[in-house]
């Protein structure tokens, strides 16, 4: 079983963070459909201090439990009273990222960046371990910044030694952003460091897994205690808990068949419009709508002919209630043939 410090996970099967994707209602979602834990997506530590994202956190209560808060950031100091804040306002576990590749985000030295700077970063898992109290603090990270810097290894040390409870390795540098394919045996060589220097804590192994196979593919080849899933999930709540149950049965959940998976995705639909207002969340749900419907075309389960039509619906129509029909008739079967 895998635990982040005193927290046991139902199953090693993770919903990524992912600024824009994985809201509240989305991480309320997965985590009911059998993820063994989801992460808030990321919040700048300035910004919370500051107050702009508190309103944000103050929602988090239904996401999924243990309450993870990522944090970004490059000031020891900041990050520190942002775990604070944070704490405060319920997280359980917080998340330092060292993985956002993003130009904004490394820019400022955070996210992936740090990972240039072993000694800024030491001092920033330090300054939270601290200011987390015992809480648990978790360290998410790429390969390195680039090929001739592939320092996960060393950068996972380091943060076994300030005493995190879990590392998760994206297997790409900062360099490849999302292009490649991710690393699985690269991430074996941080599981192999951390183990030889007698630390037991939870390894997730990260990047392109999108199925069971290659979830069972990316743990024999890292040697990882779980995984983490990201833009495979877009659309698809019940992905991982599904990979979850064909990893280790009776642990996750069934597949949903595709009057279930509509259904899903209408209660997914009314909890965004419900949490960010209609405007905004028949906005922020498109990019689900159009996962799924990519994904159901792909399996048949849509004729060519209303799918066109559903497009035109999930990504044109401002209307909530127009939305919820077409998933309504999809998931009573009467315009699908699955
Ligand atoms: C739209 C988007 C937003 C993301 N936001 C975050 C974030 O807020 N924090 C973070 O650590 N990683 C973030 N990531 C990276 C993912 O958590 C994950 O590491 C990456 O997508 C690789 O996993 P995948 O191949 O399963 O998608 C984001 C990725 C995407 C595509």
């Amino acid at each position: 079983m895998l635990h982040i410090g005193p927290h046991a996970l139902r199953n090693p099967v993770l919903l990524a963070p992912m600024a824009g994707v994985t809201d509240v209602p989305f991480r309320a979602a997965a985590a009911r459909l059998g993820a063994g834990l989801t992460i808030a997506e990321m919040a700048a530590g300035k910004e919370l201090l500051e107050g702009r994202q508190r309103e944000r956190l103050a929602g988090e209560k239904v996401g999924g439990r243990p309450f993870v808060v990522q944090l970004a950031g490059h000031d020891a100091v900041l990050m520190a009273r942002a775990t604070e804040v944070a704490l405060a306002h319920g997280a359980q576990v917080i998340d330092i990222n060292m993985g956002c590749p993003a130009k904004m985000v490394t820019g400022k030295l955070s996210g992936a960046a740090l990972m240039r700077d072993p000694a800024l970063a030491r001092t920033i898992v330090e300054a939270v371990m601290a200011a987390a109290g015992g809480a648990p603090v978790t360290v998410k990270m790429r390969l390195g910044w680039d090929d001739a810097r592939r320092n996960a290894a060393e950068i996972a040390l380091m943060a076994a030694d300030a005493g995190v409870a879990m590392v998760t390795v994206h297997g790409r540098t900062r360099r490849q952003f999302y292009t490649g394919r991710a690393d699985w045996r690269a991430v074996g060589g941080v599981v192999r460091a951390l183990r030889h220097a007698g630390h037991a804590i939870p390894v997730i192994v990260n990047g392109d897994i999108v199925d069971a196979p290659t979830a069972r593919a990316a743990l024999a080849q890292s040697g990882a205690d779980g995984v983490m899933i990201g833009r495979a999930a877009t659309g698809r709540p019940w992905l991982p808990g599904e990979i979850a149950e064909s990893l280790a049965p009776g642990h996750g959940i069934a597949p949903l068949p595709f009057d279930r998976q509509a259904a899903e995705l209408m209660r997914l639909h009314a909890d965004m419009v419900a949490f960010h207002g209609e405007a905004v969340g028949v906005r922020r749900a498109r990019k689900h709508l159009k996962a799924a419907l990519t994904h159901w075309r792909a399996a048949g389960a849509v004729p060519v002919d209303d799918a066109a039509r559903l497009r035109e619906v999930f990504l044109r129509s401002e209307s909530a209630a127009e939305v919820q029909d077409a998933l309504s008739a999809l998931a009573q079967g009467s315009r699908a043939a699955a």
